[in-house]
């Protein structure tokens, strides 16, 4: 840094690069919002975050889709990709970048990478007779399969048999055993690791890398008849993003990733196929995987099949009656199950966890606030202060889930950390309780009260503000406070206190409206 000032740490993020033959489902909006979650509390800490997501567009798979709706695939690709950037922009995702695998940058990226690995003797030419689901655009073998069909779309896989290049895993698997025992914790939640050290320790099988029988993908640089693999070329995206190939400085500024977020069924590709690309072309391994469960649908896989495919949009819509609004389906997303868990999304779970936490406790405790202060402070929020054993114990806690929701936001356990932040909220609302400010004639004591519940407010608005950012800001707003809570700092050392008093307090309508189970 020039100016003296120490440079601040770098946060890199990554969701995985979606499909373009499926218009965005829950599923993916699951994935995006947790590692915008992530992003949003990396930029409260003070944090140069750089959150990345995109799209993956080459690969038998899309080709099919586009030959089925009378398309080239750029122009099937260039039809979908702009409804995920869409969506991602009504669920206040702050992506730094879109990635799209059709783009130049990746392109030169990919063949770059393709390069480095064939120079260092771990690509090689080969025939592959096997077994592939167009679906997942993997190979499987036999034992893979569940009563012959592919294990996870229970459709019939295809005998292939073709001339590739192939990539050496098979000589990868002791470096990638050593590199995980030197990197504990790499892979969170923990038991995902075992699962992958598991798997490696199985043997490591070679995979084939291009393919000739179709076209629509990256070329090899060296052998133009042939294109690049899907996940080969997907994979990339993480580093074609951030300038490998074509922009130097800002790939040794931001590599390696700190953080891949995944689905549980894509672990073997990151955890295990990538860091040996990165190893075999001389670049780091990724400093961490955050591996979250499925998202079921009653219970089931969401699937077209099923018809039971669930569009965020529709529930965040701001006409809908029934909807919850962004903040209200983020929250639900982000706190109903534990990162790395399966969890089933259900309309009754969507509205309970709305009524319970959100309009019952956090929009409660602003409405009860505002209205105290109205009444008995003349409209003006006093400054926090403490005389009392309950205003020290909700000092307490409030430093209790400050501490808190920055260790479990450390473990990429989102629910927890907003467990931490709404445990804070009960208390208050048990403080209010326990001193009901309503009842008293105004003076010194009800300001005591008021101004240590307003300082809540202030905090709970910074912590919850990755999950809930339009609430977050309106509550910041309310209580009078200057400027964009996204631009706050998560409060490390001194947590309580910082409400100046003084500042014009606004009821308005009330932020969580209950909604009809
Ligand atoms: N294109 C590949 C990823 C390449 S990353 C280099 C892919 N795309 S996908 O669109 O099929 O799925 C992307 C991610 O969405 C996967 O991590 C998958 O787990 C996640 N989800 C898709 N449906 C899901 C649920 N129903 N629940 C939770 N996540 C699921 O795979």
């Amino acid at each position: 840094m020039t100016d003296g000032s120490p440079a601040r740490p770098g946060f890199y993020a990554t969701t995985p690069i979606y499909y373009v033959n499926a218009k965005p489902h829950l599923g993916h909006a699951y994935t995006t919002i947790v590692g915008d979650a992530l992003a949003r509390w990396h930029r409260l800490l003070g944090d140069d975050v750089h959150f990345l997501t995109g799209t993956d567009e080459h690969g038998l798979k899309i080709q099919q889709a586009a030959d089925a709706a009378g398309l080239a695939p750029q122009q099937f690709a260039d039809s979908i990709a702009p409804l995920f950037a869409d969506a991602w922009q009504r669920l206040d995702i702050t992506n730094d970048d879109f990635i799209r695998t059709t783009e130049q940058r990746h392109r030169i990226g990919v063949q770059k990478l393709l390069q480095a690995c064939y120079d260092n003797g771990d690509i090689e030419l080969d025939t592959y007779r096997g077994l592939y689901c167009v679906a997942c655009e993997a190979y499987y073998v036999e034992d893979d399969l569940t009563d012959g069909n592919c294990p996870i779309h229970k459709r019939p896989v295809e005998q292939v048999e073709e001339e590739n290049y192939f990539f050496r895993l098979s000589r990868y698997g002791d470096r990638l055993l050593k590199w995980y025992a030197d990197h504990p914790g790499a892979i969170v939640p923990d038991y995902r690791m075992n699962e992958v050290i598991g798997f490696i320790k199985q043997g490591l099988l070679d995979f084939s890398i291009s393919r000739t029988s179709f076209s629509w993908g990256i070329p090899l640089p060296w052998d133009d008849k042939h294109i690049t693999y899907v996940w080969f070329d997907a994979l990339a995206n993480y580093i074609t993003a951030v300038g490998y190939g074509t922009n130097g400085d800002q790939f040794a500024r931001r590599w390696p990733v700190d953080y891949h977020l995944i689905g549980k069924d894509i672990i073997r590709f990151h955890c295990v196929y990538w860091p040996a690309m990165l190893m075999s072309a001389g670049i780091e391994p990724p400093k961490g995987w955050a591996v979250g469960g499925w998202l079921l649908v009653g219970g089931e896989k969401m699937s077209k099949t099923t018809g039971n495919v669930v569009n965020p949009l529709d529930l965040v819509d701001e006409s809908n009656p029934e909807g919850v609004g962004v903040d209200g389906f983020r929250y639900y997303v982000l706190a109903e199950t534990p990162y790395g868990a399966d969890g089933d999304f259900t309309y009754e779970g969507l509205i309970g966890r709305y009524n319970t936490d959100l309009a019952n406790n956090f929009g409660n405790l602003l409405s009860r606030v505002a209205t105290v202060v109205g009444k008995k402070c003349n409209g003006v929020g006093p400054a926090p202060s403490i005389t009392t054993d309950s205003a020290r114990e909700l000092a307490n806690a409030a430093s209790t889930a400050v501490t808190e929701t920055i260790e479990r936001w450390r473990d990429v356990q989102p629910s927890r950390a907003l467990e931490a932040t709404w445990q804070l909220i009960r208390a208050t609302n048990a403080y209010l309780e326990t001193n009901e400010p309503w009842k008293s004639e105004p003076g010194p004591a009800v300001d005591e009260v008021m101004g240590n519940a307003l300082e809540v407010l202030r905090l709970v608005a910074i912590l919850a503000s990755p999950a809930v950012p339009r609430t977050a800001q309106a509550v910041w707003e309310r209580i009078g406070l200057p400027g964009r809570v996204a631009d706050q700092r998560v409060p490390r050392d001194t947590v309580w206190g910082n409400y100046p008093g003084g500042l014009t307090v606004v009821k308005g309508d009330p932020l969580f409206p209950r909604r009809q189970a």
